[in-house]
């Protein structure tokens, strides 16, 4: 059984007690990249269990783990300054097998005594290497592949028995190994999707060198989360922050199986939510409903309308939100008297955006980078905090939660307060409720629903001129945004036909008073993100 506790301010794993010396793991020992979590979840796609920890980990600690293999991840810095992250040498004489990627590719090279310096051309995307297949990390590759680069130092000359294993026209070493000592590296990256073999290369580390066996599923993930909450809350008492929406469902459905009645739900409406929504989370979780949970709903629109009023900076409104969120969940917790435990639905888009650990902030996700600095619970839980929403999906199914719900598409924590450009009022959530109650209806009937990510109405802050029947108009342009995405860390535009579209503006220019125009968003993300604020 494997039992973790986190700082949750830091996401970092502070005290391991208790390691389960038989569940096939890799480690991925993290040097602040930001593909991580995607090569754990390669790891995981090969059904081979992986966690990320800090390079910061100890060698004790990795011992007590017990890895069948160990990745190095990428990272942002150079192996040569004084400041950047390093690890001690010794870890490769441990005997188990080490992947390097690209900076710990990098470090691989400059612990072990070769060089490293800046590349005289960096590369940075897709880029063809030349590999040997004889290479057990490529084996069943093509011996010319295409692979994602990004990086500007390279491997200028190998450590001693090492072997350069793949090249590239700028890149002499695109891939190095001493298979004797199962050591491996690759500069560019296997994990991201555009590295057109990466998969197999990834299956080919953990299968054929590390010899895993290949016999976990996510139903082991369940199972596992359920003993380890319930060995960590005993007889105590939780409170889920429950929203209704995919994430935070799955985590109040499995914090019940994990502690039953122990659990009380509490679901904040804060008048930020779709239209009908708060109606239909308790027709699910309240009482009648398929789970016998203990629910509590807190209608508590005024007070977020209130501390909101004259707010239109996007940062200070998520800060706003999840500070009030706290505040609520911390007075029912004292009405519930001695809960110990806030659970919440943090998954780890949310965490890597929020600028956790070696990466920028994009946005503070109100769950993890929104929460206030001092909050009235002995620990949060976040049980989902290390996987993408896909993978969310797939425990909730496990879990045996109906597909309506775990099909739902996601909903951001502070709601409508980051759908609604600059300052929120009750009058435009009014609009952005109507409007996106059309959208969404317009695009279920066009057979759209399922093939979209996630799809929604925003309101622009901006107002412009127009003419309805013979009198001026001076209202909202709504934005209308859908997007096609797995892992919700890159997004592209749905492609929506414009019959559908026009249908939409018509409706909505007719049916919600205070709009006049209507406005297709087509950025994706990279450079926009999801949501508008
Ligand atoms: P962005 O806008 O960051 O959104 O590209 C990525 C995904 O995260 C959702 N999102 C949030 N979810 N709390 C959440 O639980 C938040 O504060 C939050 N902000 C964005 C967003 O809807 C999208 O699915």
């Amino acid at each position: 059984m494997c039992c973790q506790k986190f700082d949750c301010f830091t996401g970092r794993i502070f005290r391991r007690e208790k390691t389960d010396m038989e569940r096939e793991t890799v480690l991925v020992l993290d040097f602040g990249g930001q593909y991580n979590q995607l090569i754990a979840r390669c790891v995981r796609e090969c059904n081979v269990y992986a966690e990320v920890h800090p390079y910061t980990m100890t060698m004790d600690e990795i011992l007590k783990m017990n890895p069948k293999g160990i990745i190095f991840t990428g990272g942002p810095n150079s192996v040569y300054d004084s400041t950047s992250p390093h690890y001690d040498p010794a870890i490769f004489d441990l005997g188990i097998p080490i992947l390097g990627i690209c900076y710990g590719s990098q470090l691989m090279a400059y612990l072990l005594e070769g060089t490293v310096s800046t590349a005289p051309v960096s590369e940075y995307g897709k880029t063809t290497v030349s590999v040997n297949t004889s290479s057990r990390l490529f084996h069943g590759i093509e011996e010319t592949t295409d692979v994602w680069m990004s990086h500007t130092d390279y491997i200028e000359k190998v450590p001693d028995g090492f072997m350069v294993t793949a090249t590239s026209k700028d890149c002499p070493t695109a891939a190095m190994e001493c298979a004797g000592r199962k050591l491996y590296a690759t500069q560019f990256h296997p994990e991201v999707s555009h590295t057109r073999e990466g998969r197999k290369i990834i299956s080919n580390f953990v299968y054929t060198i590390c010899g895993c066996a290949g016999d976990w599923k996510m139903d082991s993930f369940v199972e596992a989360k359920i003993r380890e909450i319930r060995d960590k809350v005993g007889d105590r008492k939780a409170l889920c922050a429950l929203s209704g929406g995919v994430d935070s469902s799955v985590a109040a459905v499995l914090m019940s199986k994990a502690i039953g009645k122990n659990l009380t739900c509490v679901f904040v409406d804060h008048g930020l939510l779709r239209k009908n929504e708060g109606d239909e989370v308790e027709a699910v979780f309240g009482a009648g409903g398929p789970y016998e949970m203990n629910f509590i709903r807190v209608n508590a629109q005024e007070r977020f309308y209130e501390k909101l009023a004259g707010v239109e900076e996007p940062e200070k409104k998520r800060k706003i939100i999840g500070e009030e969120f706290i505040r609520v969940f911390e007075a029912e917790a004292k009405k519930i008297g001695a809960v110990d435990f806030l659970v919440q639905g943090t998954i780890y888009p949310d965490v890597i955006e929020s600028g956790l650990g070696e990466s920028a902030v994009i946005k503070s996700h109100h769950n993890v980078g929104g929460l206030p600095s001092c909050v009235d619970f002995k620990e949060i839980i976040e049980p989902l905090r290390m996987l993408f929403k896909d993978e969310v999906r797939k425990a909730g199914r496990e879990l045996g939660i109906p597909e309506y719900l775990v099909g739902r598409q996601p909903f951001p924590g502070p709601g409508l307060g980051v759908r609604i450009v600059g300052e929120v009022t009750a009058e435009k959530v009014r609009i952005v409720q109507d409007a996106d109650f059309i959208f969404r209806e317009e695009l279920e009937k066009a057979g759209l629903a399922g093939k979209a990510g996630q799809y929604f109405a925003a309101l622009s802050n901006m107002r412009s001129v127009g003419v309805m029947g013979d009198f001026r108009t001076y209202d909202y342009a709504v934005v209308l945004r859908s997007v096609d995405t797995d892992d919700f860390m890159t997004a592209s535009c749905t492609e929506i036909p414009f019959a559908v579209l026009q249908k939409c503006m018509n409706r909505i220019i007719n049916e919600v008073k205070g709009v006049n125009r209507v406005l297709f968003d087509l950025t994706s993300k990279p450079p926009g993100t999801i949501e508008l604020e």
